[in-house]
């Protein structure tokens, strides 16, 4: 089974599994998940445990590391922070930036949020630029305009010299057990593209979904052309769940 399209199937461990567990669940996953030519896999784990996941993967040029957050200075006095190139040294390829914890368990503005964008590309990182919008700002019909502001303030400095992705995860879909609708994905998703379009001109970025992706929903999800991947939470922390996601790839 091959087709031309090419899916990222991303798993943001957030705060689970040190360097013991990243070892034994990248000795499970990958035997689970054999490579597959229209799939690439990013797996975020916390950023103590990078290196076991870098090397737990390095004989595997379809499994790529992230790390969960960074700082966008590049060292100094900035106790308990680390920044894109450590992370880059520590075996990371990816970053992600705006994460919905970031911005509202940790008060990150759309403006700091911009420059670890900038930094995670400075350091050769390939960003993962998550917008979303709350319930209250859905409800006010407020959602597209929310998220439109998140890509513009973030990508303000225009297209990142790596390669981006961008992942919807609407507030109130995550690690609630709510998914969007295929439908009102797909419908943020077109509006992602258009907006990317206007800031950065013609070439494509891969839109994710992201809120409550499980094994029973991800087919459907990854069925619809907007929809280029999915970053998964809850159900990325289990192989074997995470690895029946990775196969729902149509
Ligand atoms: P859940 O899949 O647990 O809803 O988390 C989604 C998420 O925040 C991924 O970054």
């Amino acid at each position: 089974m091959s087709s031309e399209r090419s899916w990222l199937l991303a798993g943001n461990w957030k705060m689970h599994h040190g360097p013991a567990a990243t070892a034994a669940y990248f000795n499970a996953f990958l035997r689970l998940t054999p490579p597959h030519p229209s799939r690439e896999l990013l797996l975020f784990p916390p950023t103590l445990a990078l290196p076991a996941a870098a090397q737990a993967s390095s004989a595997r040029s379809d499994v790529a590391i992230g790390v969960q957050n960074l700082h966008w200075e590049s060292q100094g006095a900035f106790t308990g922070e680390v920044s894109a190139h450590m992370a880059r040294e520590a075996g990371a390829r990816w970053a992600l930036v705006g994460h919905s914890e970031r911005r509202h368990l940790f008060g990150e503005s759309d403006e700091e949020t911009r420059l670890k964008l900038e930094a995670a590309a400075e350091a050769g990182l390939h960003p993962v630029l998550c917008v979303g919008e709350t319930i209250a700002e859905r409800r006010a019909g407020e959602a597209e305009a929310v998220v439109r502001r998140q890509l513009t303030a973030a990508l303000a400095g225009g297209r990142p010299s790596t390669r981006l992705a961008v992942a919807y995860e609407p507030v109130w879909a995550i690690g609630t057990g709510e998914t969007a609708t295929p439908d009102d994905a797909a419908q943020m998703h077109r509006a992602i593209a258009a907006e990317l379009r206007r800031l950065l001109g013609e070439a494509r970025v891969p839109v994710l979904y992201g809120g409550s992706v499980k094994p029973d929903n991800a087919r459907e999800l990854l069925q619809r052309p907007e929809i280029d991947g999915v970053l998964v939470g809850g159900a990325s922390l289990d192989p074997a769940s995470f690895a029946e996601i990775c196969k729902a790839v149509p």
